[in-house]
């Protein structure tokens, strides 16, 4: 069988989780260097998890692997020229979620993804759990009719990510909305067929975040936290249609209820 040839860029929290390990159970993928700026930081993952090469560079890593596909899993500001850039170079990519920081990254990333010919993935792996492809088979086959009001509402019980750069807007372009919410909100749009979303009217705030610390994913500089922790919208679809939208992550360690009642 041949094997895809991958790569990782960013030995993090996800990397090390969820894609690693996945990609070390399929026989069609062959997981042969990681990349990560940090100095150690690849090599140490590398040795972990027994990949054969490692890299401060992903461009070096890519020049030199014969990669057919990359992982990005670096913090968000970097997912747009990080694809662009492993897409001009003929690689697959898969990145992590939310896709860009905005909507014209997005759409450099797409623009690219068509001009390589290459396929781009988000992880937005919601879409694959077995309650949303039945949920996805029970609509098309009509049983709930046409869906024109969809309620999503995403609430992070576990708290707010302290490690690494979650709480830094510059880095990461926002906080619970693009964290957390962004993979409800994507099986929305999926579940209702993908529509355009023609306006969307939205708050945020932060009113937890900014609190000192109870976060049951340990400590953070909470006079410096400056991301959302609840976003909520409405977006307006086609045809009449809308989607509400609550995001929050709650910091209180084992809450059941959502921030307002804790
Ligand atoms: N799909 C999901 O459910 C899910 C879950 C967690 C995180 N994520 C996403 O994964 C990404 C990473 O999250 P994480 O928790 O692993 O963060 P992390 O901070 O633990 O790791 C990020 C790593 O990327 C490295 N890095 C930064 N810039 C780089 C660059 N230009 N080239 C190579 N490496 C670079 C950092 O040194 C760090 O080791 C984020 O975009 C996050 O939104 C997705």
């Amino acid at each position: 069988m041949t094997q895809l040839k991958v790569g990782i860029i960013g030995a993090g929290g996800i990397a090390r989780g969820r894609h690693i390990p996945c990609f070390q159970r399929n026989e069609k993928a062959a997981l042969v260097a990681i990349a990560d700026v940090a100095e150690g930081a690849a090599e140490r993952v590398a040795r972990e998890f027994g990949i054969p090469a490692f890299y401060t560079s992903y461009q070096d890593m890519i020049d030199k692997e014969g990669l057919d596909a990359v992982v990005i899993c670096t913090p968000n500001k970097f997912h747009a020229p990080v694809t662009i850039d492993a897409l001009g170079r003929g690689l697959h990519v898969l990145c992590e979620k939310p896709m860009a920081l905005n909507a014209e990254e997005g759409r450099s990333m797409l623009q690219a993804a068509q001009e390589s010919g290459k396929i781009l993935s988000i992880a937005f792996h919601y879409r694959h759990k077995p309650n949303a492809r039945a949920a996805k088979q029970i609509i098309e086959d009509g049983e709930l009719g046409d869906i024109y009001m969809v309620r999503v509402q995403a609430l992070r019980r576990r708290g707010i990510p302290s490690w690494g750069t979650f709480t830094n807007k510059e880095i990461q372009g926002g906080g619970a909305m693009v964290d957390f919410g962004v993979h409800l909100l994507d099986l929305a749009l999926w579940l209702m067929g993908s529509p355009r979303v023609q306006e969307v009217t939205a708050v945020t705030s932060q009113r937890l975040g900014t609190r000192p610390n109870v976060n049951s994913w340990g400590p953070w500089n909470y006079q410096d936290f400056q991301v959302e922790d609840h976003a909520a919208a409405f977006l307006r679809l086609p045809g009449g249609k809308a989607i509400q939208r609550l995001a929050w992550m709650c910091f209180r360690c084992g809450s059941t209820s959502p921030p307002t009642a804790c």
